[in-house]
């Protein structure tokens, strides 16, 4: 039978609608060479998700912080696809975590310590990720989309967040990146480009070129840096002269200007992703889904604060000059614990949060102000906390043990924290200002509303409140 004269019943797509049956009786590609290219393709996604997250504490730009929390995401979860497609296809040991190709391995290396952020970002969303996109277009081109569809359709969804990555990339470089830096960061590029050809392409589908393997960065493996830093919008990082949680808590306050400390809350999250990124940085020999759910957490903390950011956005405040977002939390849980002794302050403040007065109090506020705008950002605060406590059951309680020990030692950690009101105001670091009255003043003001005098007094600093409410005067 001549295959041109077969057709479906009464001309139904064929093959359930994924291919013609031309396509499908091409040769496509063998499990073996599927195999290898998913391996390079999940290598590609766990290396750049250990980068972001590698990166993101000392990255000083908001803006940046945040987009590497979101990346750092999205490759944890391909990665995760990928392994799980490899084990459906091969008998374990599945060998994901030996390197599966040399040169390609020092590719990630190079990027990883990429002298600067101007460097990095012209590495990973100028050359890494397209250099991905390219191999998955490939894969899906080149392998039989019948007997592969599993595979390809992973292709398919994983190239939806890889161009999406590529394309805040290329807005990112335009932003930052003049054409003289670019010029300058040349010989970087190009070795970047001999790496990968040495490597026989990304997906490993070229011939290898010859020739030495050069460093060029990475000749030192990368020390992480926990230090947070900050761009210059956060002229202040160690000012604590607003306690958020006590104006926050007093019932004689009216909801409506507990937006805007709600906001700040919020705001103040990004030391959140710049704390977990640590643990997880410094946590080595975790199963995959520990990095997945982490990352995932991270993230949504990064969302929190750019909820907070939007907060102050629509109710017309330049947070930039009004307010002063601190870095003290991250700053002292970095450099002054254990990467287990971090995430048992985080699981015992999160534990704080759940009951009455914590993330469903925050909502009732938001209801209450008559902002919807609030009320819905922290109705997603709160159903986030929801996934936290279980990552935070799943990863920390059952390496303590049980879960009265979790908390018990959880509040340890965090007692034993040194986040020094006085040490900071002494040494010059900052001057504690009370930034409130001017912000409630100008909120006052764009409403046409005349100041309540006790709100625009209200002058509770972190100094004395803070042992009595320390596990609500935090982050998280
Ligand atoms: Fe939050
Ligand atoms: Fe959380
Ligand atoms: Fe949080």
């Amino acid at each position: 039978m001549n295959p041109t004269s077969y057709s479906p019943y009464r001309n139904l797509p064929p093959l359930a609608g994924i291919s013609t049956f031309a396509e499908a009786m091409q040769p496509g590609l063998s499990v073996e060479v599927c195999v290898a290219r998913l391996k390079r393709h999940h290598w590609a996604f766990k290396r750049l998700h250990g980068l972001f997250i590698r990166r993101l504490t000392a990255e000083p730009i908001y803006e940046l912080k945040m987009a590497y929390s979101l990346h750092a995401h999205y490759c944890a979860e391909h990665a995760a696809t990928w392994r799980k497609r490899v084990g459906e296809m091969r008998e374990p040991p599945l060998g994901l975590d030996v390197v599966p190709n040399e040169p390609l391995d020092i590719y990630f290396d190079e990027l990883l310590a990429a002298p600067t952020t101007e460097a990095l970002l012209l590495g990973v969303y100028g050359h890494a990720l397209p250099a991905l996109a390219e191999a998955l277009r490939l894969h899906q081109s080149e392998t039989n989309r019948l007997v592969d569809h599993p595979s390809f359709r992973l292709c398919r969804f994983a190239l939806l967040e890889v161009d999406e990555m590529i394309d805040y990339g290329r807005r990112a470089v335009e932003s930052l990146i003049p054409p003289e830096l670019r010029l300058s960061l040349d010989p970087w590029t190009t070795n970047l480009t001999q790496l990968l050809d040495q490597a026989g392409g990304l997906g490993g589908n070229r011939p290898a070129a010859p020739g030495p393997v050069v460093r060029l960065t990475s000749d030192e493996p990368l020390v992480f840096d926990p230090v947070p830093r900050r761009d210059e919008r956060f002229p202040d990082p160690y000012n604590m002269g607003v306690h958020a949680e006590v104006f926050l808590y007093d019932e004689s306050f009216p909801p409506a200007p507990k937006t805007l400390m709600m906001f700040y809350k919020r705001l103040r999250e990004i030391d959140v992703p710049e704390m977990m990124a640590s643990i997880i940085a410094e946590t080595p020999g975790k199963p995959w889904e520990y990095s997945v759910d982490m990352t995932r957490q991270l993230w949504d903390e990064a969302r929190h604060a750019m909820m907070g950011e939007v907060g102050f956005l629509h109710a017309g405040l330049d947070w930039r000059t009004l307010v002063r977002v601190n870095f003290t939390w991250s700053l002292a849980l970095n450099t002054q614990l254990t990467p287990l002794e971090r995430h048992a302050v985080l699981y015992f403040i999160e534990q704080g949060l759940m009951p009455k007065t914590g993330k469903r109090f925050e909502w009732e506020v938001g209801l209450a102000s008559g902002d919807d705008f609030s009320a819905l950002i922290q109705d997603y605060d709160w159903a986030d906390e929801v996934l936290h406590a279980r990552i935070g059951r799943d990863w920390y309680v059952k390496q303590i043990g049980n879960a009265r020990e979790a908390v018990e030692y959880g509040d340890r950690c965090w007692t034993k924290v040194l986040i020094d009101w006085e040490s900071y105001l002494r040494d010059g670091k900052t001057r504690h200002e009370n930034w409130w009255p001017e912000l409630y003043r100008t909120w006052c003001r764009d409403r046409g509303l005349t100041p309540d005098p006790r709100i625009e007094a209200y002058a509770t600093s972190y100094q004395t409140a803070r042992a009595d409410l320390q596990e609500i005067g935090s982050s998280a």
